[in-house]
């Protein structure tokens, strides 16, 4: 088959928040499907970026007492370690505060302004002089013309639902400094002319979208909405690019945001020796978005348009989906439900999200429901009861009982095994299609017949009678797990790639499907899945519940059987499962401060600066070994930091537990680090 070569993005996170499932539910499926792309073979570039513009930003920024670079330089890090340990596999995760960003929105801007696609109006808009700028929309609050409901946005009213413009709202004042001496004053702005593309669109729509995506577009070019101008510049002080030739006039972030993948994929070509052309610019290029339903018009109407009009090629394909419900209703914060893509990594496998969301995602714009309690039992019962024990079981025998040896495979084996990989066509047509809630059901059919002939078969009690009429039955266990693992890949990829270890592969790619594993040996087992336990669901819910509102701290942090926070010590007990440990996420903290908590014998208090993961407070019991703790200002110390918050009573929340080694009364140091690293940086 021939290669193809694709460009794939999923809208890209804004700048002023971190991310949490909701993001999730695109990132991963994007990223399912990106990953199944490599698996075959084909070329595939997959970008993302920060959206890093606009103007609550640049509010935020000043309130916070710091410049907006340094404020997005710091959200991206953040980001960017939430992706990488969700296991996502961009190419390039860059930003859209880039010279290649601002190159692009220049030349895209020129070809508009001479293709006659740009218009220039006057604009009456509300100016706050203490703030010293225009307010946009929801900058702006007051009480709704309508139904008198007090402090609402300057767009829509939250009780009503009816749309006004800010200067309708009685009171409205400032929502930044809360001046109510608003201006109204005319500035012009610029505004790109999208019923001119009117034609192009309506035929352009059908090709590019689902249909009810694009049948709700339709609704733009009736007689009600039509397609108005869009304003895309803003006057300064705004945190974006100014325009050339418009001095205080910027872009605006929806301007620059779509602009954003092409410079990424350009940043992304320059740094591996491509050409931006052979990519974006060939048309034999396959170019696909993935995004939320919230923002079609801007990919479906806008970008299409303006890309159009500047003479670059358009999407491919718009690849649209539905919302995130938890327990079927919105995400709410006080109800813990709005939870942080570190909040769960904190309490929970990543692994179990990239199941749950492929059991439930596929290529339609419906909203998803994450159920916590179906989301325990399909990893409990599916994943590791089904398809891990399958694993465990067969390896854990064969290496026990069997010199750890793949034998040859018996009829009935084989007639399995050619089974599971006679759906490897259908699978890959599931996974093309973004049908992904179907793999885990295929997966699961194959993995119920598996269990259906390891049970047959009792190994467990013949092993002990004819170990030798044994093998050929693990034998075609595992490799019927193998062929599971493989079609898992894509979204497993970390527990693919300890599969694949066990049976002494390097990375599957689709075609591993076609071999069969006889007469070799296979590695040792290594823990591929454990159970989720209710607990570690609460303790996550909880820990997302803000914080004067949520109850007592849950009695015990989360993963595995870490000790919890503050202890003097981690004592290594004999016998404590290395899964256990390798819960534990290390870190390194620069002490900025170590002091004695007044009125206790035992704690000191740690100020850390914890680099990208922010600044923690973390109380630790070792005052008897340290007794003027400032001896540790200055230095860097390894730390746990994802353990669940912990209460210390009067004193404070320890947001951690600082490693110390020794014995209390003898000799107990806290562990530091010899060469100076990065604060934040993993210790090992
Ligand atoms: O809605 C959002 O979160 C935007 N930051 C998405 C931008 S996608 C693209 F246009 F850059
Ligand atoms: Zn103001």
């Amino acid at each position: 088959m021939e290669k193809r070569r694709i460009v794939v993005t999923s809208a890209l996170p804004y700048a002023n928040g971190d991310i949490h499932i909701g993001h999730l539910v695109e990132y991963l499926q994007t990223d399912f499907w990106v990953r199944f792309q490599r698996m075959r073979g084909n070329d595939v570039c997959y970008v993302c970026a920060d959206d890093t513009h606009g103007t609550p930003i640049m509010i935020r920024a000043r309130k916070e007492g710091r410049t907006p670079e340094e404020l997005v330089a710091e959200m991206r890090g953040r980001h960017v370690r939430d992706f990488a340990d969700f296991q996502m596999s961009f190419d390039n995760y860059y930003t859209t505060n880039s010279p290649e960003n601002k190159a692009f929105c220049e030349d895209i801007y020129a070809k508009l302004e001479a293709g006659g696609a740009l218009l220039h109006e006057k604009v009456a808009q509300l100016w706050c002089p203490s703030c010293g700028m225009f307010l946009p929309d929801r900058f702006v609050k007051g009480t709704c013309p309508n139904c008198g409901a007090p402090e609402q946005y300057g767009d829509s009213c939250e009780r009503c639902g009816v749309t006004y413009s800010p200067s309708d709202l009685k009171d409205a004042h400032c929502a930044t400094c809360g001046s109510r001496d608003l201006e109204t004053r005319e500035t012009e702005h610029i505004l790109f002319d999208l019923a001119k593309f009117k034609d192009y669109l309506r035929e352009w729509l059908p090709e590019h979208t689902q249909a009810d995506v694009a049948n709700k577009l339709r609704e733009w070019f009736g007689e009600d909405q039509k397609l108005l101008p869009w304003d895309v510049s803003r006057d300064a002080p705004y945190f974006g690019f100014e325009i050339p030739g418009h001095p205080g006039k910027y872009f605006y972030v929806w301007l620059d945001a779509p602009v954003g993948y092409l410079a990424s994929l350009k940043n992304w070509c320059g740094k591996n020796g491509h050409e931006f052309d052979a990519w974006w610019g060939d048309p034999a290029t396959e170019r696909y978005h993935f995004i939320g339903k919230d923002i079609v018009r801007f990919h479906c109407l806008f970008w299409p348009a303006m890309l159009h009009a500047a003479g670059y090629q358009g999407p491919t394909k718009v690849f649209v989906h539905g919302f995130l419900t938890v327990n079927g209703e919105k995400m709410s914060k006080s109800r813990g439900t709005f939870v942080s893509a570190r909040t769960y990594l904190d309490h929970l496998d990543p692994a179990f999200l990239r199941y749950y969301y492929a059991c439930k995602i596929n290529n339609t714009t419906d909203d998803i429901d994450l159920n916590l309690d179906d989301f325990a039992q399909r990893v409990n019962s599916d994943l590791v009861g089904k398809i891990t024990n399958l694993a465990s079981r067969g390896a854990q025998m064969l290496g026990k009982r069997l010199d750890g040896r793949l034998g040859r495979l018996d009829a009935e084996g084989r007639a399995l095994v050619d089974a599971a990989r006679s759906r490897a066509g259908a699978v890959a047509a599931l996974y093309e299609a973004r049908k992904f809630s179907q793999v885990p059901i295929e997966v699961c059919k194959i993995a119920d017949s598996a269990n259906e002939y390891f049970d047959r078969h009792a190994p467990w009690k013949t092993i002990k009678t004819d170990p030798e009429a044994t093998r050929p039955v693990l034998t075609a266990v595992l490799n019927l797990f193998r062929v599971l693992a493989i079609y898992l890949s894509p979204i497993l990829p970390a527990y693919a790639g300890k599969a694949a270890k066990l049976f002494g592969e390097s990375a599957w790619s689709w075609d591993s499907l076609g071999e069969t594993l006889e007469d070799r040996p296979i590695g040792a087992y290594e823990y591929l899945a454990q159970r989720v336990e209710a607990d570690a669901i609460a303790a996550m819910v909880e820990a997302s519940k803000p914080a004067e509102t949520a109850p007592a701290p849950a009695p015990a942090p989360a993963p595995a059987p870490v000790p919890a926070a503050p202890a003097a010590a981690v004592p290594l007990k004999a016998g404590i499962a290395f899964a256990a440990f390798d819960a534990c996420d290390l870190r390194v903290g620069k002490v900025e401060s170590c002091t004695a908590v007044p009125k206790s014998k035992k704690l000191v208090r740690f100020e850390l600066d914890c680099g990208p993961l922010g600044h923690r407070t973390v109380f630790s019991g070792i005052r008897s070994a340290y007794p003027d703790p400032s001896v540790l200002d200055g230095k860097q110390v390894v730390f746990v930091a994802n353990l669940a918050p912990r209460e210390m009573k009067g004193v404070g929340v320890s947001e951690g537990m600082v490693l110390t080694a020794g014995d209390p009364a003898t000799g107990l140091a806290v562990l530091t680090t010899l060469a100076p690293v990065n604060p934040g940086d993993p210790a090992c």
